[in-house]
């Protein structure tokens, strides 16, 4: 159903965020049926604009980042038409003056009936001054229709600007009349979080302290900051990331049922998620969050990646940290003593966001004098960007006389599921402010409980600027005081592998991703210490492995032939012939890598026979090994 007919403001304009995100999901929100047809949108910014320029330059821009094929060029000008444009500064009354006589005349052309949607689409910092100088104008003193306004992230700085900002805004503006953005609450596999919790009979008695172990959360990023090092290095990832992203995912992970899905409800629900996590002590934060900043390094591709502290804007001797791992506890009847590991970083090897629910391990008594081996816990894997979907991984019993265990999965592909149109993420946004449906933002409390549990953390890590940045090289797993702080609890990270590490190795070019998701799966970890020898010159082996963090060099005796770095593998004739190794590695350092065992390549190609002609014919090709599979 389309929504409430409306003028769409945007402060900021002429930004990134209107081109890139905003107009296409207006596009988008068009073609789906769901934008008014009694609307029209107003641009306002400083630059040198006209109604037509302004056209124009959006029409440009669409085409670019449009997000579905092909161009609906039809519908686009139907929109375009709609747009409008005033030049002025955020602090400056004649804009305002401007903007209210032409909310006023498009008002009547269009028939919206007196709504007006405010976009500040700006930095934060005049986040307030906007939101006064609207009430000021008089704009919000119509008779008829509704006034809201949208915030952009990020909301504060710390705890007290949040909170001076959100009284200074509620001076003016009532609680329902603001919608703070948090882009993640936009994305389906977030929204999906709701539906498979509460949609579903079977995992409510499963979802407690009782049967959880502990839930690991995830959010890589492979980018640096990329051009945006100025606002960065101000910001960190604690307040850009985790403060509010990962905080609001972790709040739909763990909240109560709530009494319905209107907004309050939910939202009440969320608040009591927030309110009930631990809040550090300093003595906690040395212990509970490791913190990091990447060096040089290498993309995964293998493009050299500079320092953090030479990105343009960015403090030399910067103590911004890049990179950030949690462990945080819920003090609520439902998640007493389940620890909650939050991570999330730039410049990383890999893009992937996950939550990992591990569930408690069996008892070992049935299978305790079994030679399957030690019993593994059941992960319960929401996949939230790039891979979309749901993932269960248990034991399974593998085929045969003796009873041997081994990892299998069942798993929900959203591209298998659904056949949806792409979208920005920003559609949900804006139709939500639309129809005045506020359960995908945040509100006041929920701001302000999230930079509670943030702000001792960042007291502490302000007053005591750490000795060993950067402490990670990009392209890596981050710093190893993250995994440390998991092998404390005799736990580790569950790195999730991607079909993107497994395709980059010549054998297996042309797998399909049937056979990829199955080899990704039997991966397992092996961390190594400095000097440690993984593979000896002379020795028969019956692995190949891919370096996940540090570095590995390649010998013959003590002549090193090669370094090996993140996203690099080795050892891969082992998977296609019986002979001794001709070369020894070893680790420089400490490093993390996975280990690829012929025993599961050989079950995997043999569950996928139509993959064995292709690996034969790459070793015969590329290897010289004939039929010794
Ligand atoms: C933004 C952060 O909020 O989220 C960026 O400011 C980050 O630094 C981005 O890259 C990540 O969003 P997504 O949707 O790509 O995961």
């Amino acid at each position: 159903m389309p929504a409430d007919p409306c003028i769409l403001v945007i402060f900021g304009a002429a930004g990134d965020l209107t081109k890139r995100l905003l107009m296409p999901s207006l596009l988008n929100l068009a073609t789906d049926g769901l934008l008014p047809e009694r609307m029209a949108v107003v641009g306002l910014g400083r630059e040198e604009l006209t109604h037509e320029s302004f056209r124009d330059r959006m029409t440009a821009d669409v085409k670019r980042f449009a997000t579905r094929a092909p161009f609906d060029a039809q519908r686009w000008s139907s929109l375009a038409s709609r747009l409008h444009f005033i030049r002025g500064g955020f602090e400056d009354p004649l804009a305002y003056q401007a903007l209210a006589a032409l909310i006023a005349r498009l008002d009547r052309e269009h028939e919206t009936q007196g709504n007006v949607l405010v976009y500040m689409a700006t930095p934060p910092s005049v986040f307030g001054e906007i939101a006064k100088n609207i009430h000021l104008s008089g704009l919000m003193g119509r008779e008829t229709g509704w006034t809201r306004l949208i915030v952009e992230k990020p909301f504060g700085h710390d705890l007290a600007s949040a909170m001076a900002l959100n009284e200074s805004m509620r001076r003016d503006w009532s609680e329902d009349q603001l919608f703070r953005v948090d882009h993640y609450l936009g994305k389906e596999t977030v929204q999906n979080l709701l539906a498979f919790r509460f949609a579903n009979g079977i995992y409510e008695p499963l979802w407690n302290n009782r049967h959880i172990d502990h839930v690991q959360l995830t959010v890589a990023e492979s980018v640096t900051v990329e051009g945006r090092g100025g606002y960065y290095d101000k910001t960190g990832v604690l307040r850009d990331m985790i403060q509010n992203h990962m905080l609001q995912m972790l709040a739909y992970l763990c909240m109560e049922p709530p009494a319905s899905l209107r907004a309050d409800a939910v939202r009440n629900e969320k608040a009591k998620v927030l309110e009930a996590i631990r809040i550090m002590k300093p003595e906690d934060v040395a212990r509970d969050a490791v913190r990091g900043q990447y060096g040089p390094g290498t993309k995964p591709d293998g493009t050299p990646v500079a320092a953090y502290r030479l990105e343009a804007g960015v403090d030399p001797e910067s103590s911004t940290e890049t990179y950030a791992a949690l462990r945080l506890f819920l003090d609520n009847p439902r998640w007493e003593g389940v620890p909650f590991y939050l991570r999330s970083g730039k410049a990383l090897w890999k893009r992937g966001t996950e939550i990992v629910v591990a569930f408690r391990k069996p008892p070992e008594l049935v299978f305790g004098e079994n030679p399957a081996g030690a019993l593994d816990d059941n992960k319960l894997i929401f996949h939230i960007q790039p891979e979309q979907g749901i993932e269960f991984r248990f034991l399974a019993k593998v085929p045969g006389p003796a009873m041997a265990l081994q990892k299998v999965n069942m798993r929900f592909d959203y591209r298998d599921a659904f056949e949806a149109q792409r979208g920005t993420g920003y559609e949900v946004m804006l139709y939500s402010c639309m129809t005045g449906d506020a359960t995908l933002f945040s509100r006041s409390d929920l701001v302000e409980a999230a930079w509670r549990i943030a702000q001792p953390i960042l007291d502490v890590w302000d007053a005591a600027p750490p000795d060993d940045f950067p402490n990670y090289p990009a392209g890596s797993w981050g710093p190893k005081a993250a995994s440390d702080m998991l092998a404390r609890d005799g736990r580790e990270w569950v790195e999730i592998v991607n079909r993107d590490l497994l395709e980059r190795v010549p054998i297996f070019q042309n797998a399909t991703p049937s056979f990829l998701r199955k080899v990704a799966l039997t991966l397992q970890p092996v961390a190594c210490g400095d000097g440690d020898a993984i593979v000896t010159k002379g020795d028969v082996g019956n692995e190949m492995y891919f370096v996940c963090r540090g570095q590995v060099e390649v010998l013959d005796g003590s002549k090193r032939l090669n370094v090996l770095g993140p996203g690099d593998h080795f050892g891969e004739l082992a998977l296609l012939h019986a002979r001794p190794r001709n070369a020894s590695v070893r680790a420089i350092g400490p490093c993390d890598i996975f280990a690829l065992s012929k025993t599961d390549f050989l079950q995997a190609l043999g569950d996928h026979p139509g993959m064995a002609a292709s690996i034969h014919e790459i070793a015969r090709s590329r290897y010289g090994i004939d039929g010794e599979l």
